[in-house]
């Protein structure tokens, strides 16, 4: 179903992954000619700018389109997240102001599954046994450096999703030019961590705070931009993780450090949209914000008050549904409960109502 160029190509790459631990050796020279390349291929003076940050800036459409993938395994647990962001994004593109374009679910599980004929997919491999040790992420930027080798994508951005991402709002390309725009996250502090960051981003490639407070997704990013910045990417988290330090500080969040060093090694400055997305139960109000991320469980009790960290009575949470998918017509939440919560579960019920054999598949 998806074009195919270079099929072949990926397996040189697949050894060059394997041939990792000859990298560790050689990283100085490597950042050396990453450095130069930089220099010579890339507009320096628009990249070196300043953080733009133009949060207020509207944008009502009409820009470039952008190719929305999402990365994914096999598991249901992934697959009832896929199938209805599907259905929002299809829903979404449709709606005035929105500048999305094609979509490709990018399966890294190594094999096709039931979800190929709902929605276009693309194979890719993992990474060979044991590199993630565990860490399953890790398999997100060797699956879109060997999606952007192997597929045709007519569109010259990429928006990068994950599949707990619901579109509630047309969404535009945030992006500007060869300046990707990304959500920022409180908790990625790259100038808390200067002495371990800096094991990854030298001293003459600048401060510190070159580094964007973000993960690879949400991402808005220009296909050639993220063409260099994807193998980095793979390479600086295979190298966090593999040094114990850096495993232990960063935890759950090495590969989002790994993609925010990792365009920071290219130059690239990000455009930081907090419209860009919103987290229930943090973020009370849908407003004009484009992505519900459903990464926090809502637990409220009866009088709608948030318990959090507490089942509540009535509570939505993803992972209270790691085996299959949550039933259909899911009661809505006691009076009080904020209106992002109440927006994230008619979304979802307006999915599975609407997608065939959605509790059978
Ligand atoms: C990634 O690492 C491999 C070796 O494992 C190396 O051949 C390749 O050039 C590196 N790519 C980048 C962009 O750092
Ligand atoms: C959904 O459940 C409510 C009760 O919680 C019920 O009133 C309603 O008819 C149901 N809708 C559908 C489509 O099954």
């Amino acid at each position: 179903m998806i074009p195919r160029k270079n099929a072949g190509r990926a397996s040189p790459f697949f050894l060059m992954v394997l041939a990792f631990g000859f990298f560790l050796a050689t990283y100085n020279l490597l950042t050396l000619v990453m450095h130069k390349a930089d220099k010579s291929e890339t507009d320096t003076k628009e990249l070196n700018d300043p953080i733009v940050s133009r949060p207020n800036e509207l944008r009502k459409g009409g820009g470039a389109k952008f190719h929305v993938a999402v990365t994914a395994t096999d598991g249901v647990y992934n697959k009832w997240q896929c199938r209805i962001m599907y259905y929002w994004y299809k829903k979404m593109k449709e709606v005035p102001g929105s500048d999305m374009g094609g979509f490709t679910r990018v399966l890294h599980s190594g094999k096709p599954d039931n979800l190929m004929e709902e929605m276009p997919t693309l194979v890719v491999d993992p990474l060979p046994e044991g590199l993630d040790q565990g860490y399953v992420v890790l398999n997100r930027p060797w699956a879109f450096v060997q999606w952007l080798e192997k597929a045709t994508i007519e569109e010259d951005y990429i928006l990068m999703a994950e599949p707990d991402h619901v579109f509630v709002n047309p969404l535009p390309n945030l992006a500007h030019g060869n300046h990707p725009a990304a959500f920022p996250f409180f908790y990625i502090t790259p100038k808390e961590h200067e002495k371990i960051v800096r094991k990854y981003y030298p001293e003459e490639k600048g401060p510190v705070t070159n580094i964007d407070p973000i993960g690879n997704s949400p991402v808005i990013i220009k296909k050639s931009l993220l063409e260099k910045v994807a193998p980095t990417w793979m390479n600086v988290s295979l190298r966090m993780k593999n040094d114990p330090e850096t495993d232990k500080v960063f935890g759950w969040v090495l590969e989002m450090y790994g993609y925010a060093v990792a365009s920071a090694l290219h130059g690239v400055r990000h455009i930081l949209r907090k419209d860009f997305m919103l987290q229930p139960p943090w973020d009370l109000e849908v407003g004009n914000k484009f992505i519900i991320h459903y990464t926090y469980g809502c637990d409220y009790n009866m009088k709608g008050e948030l318990t959090y960290g507490k089942i509540g009575e009535w509570r939505f949470d993803k992972r209270s549904h790691l085996s299959g998918p949550p039933p259909r017509n899911i009661s809505l939440p006691p009076p009080g409960v904020p209106e992002s919560v109440i927006r994230l579960v008619k979304a979802v019920n307006e999915a599975s109502a609407n997608i065939p054999n959605w509790d059978t598949l």
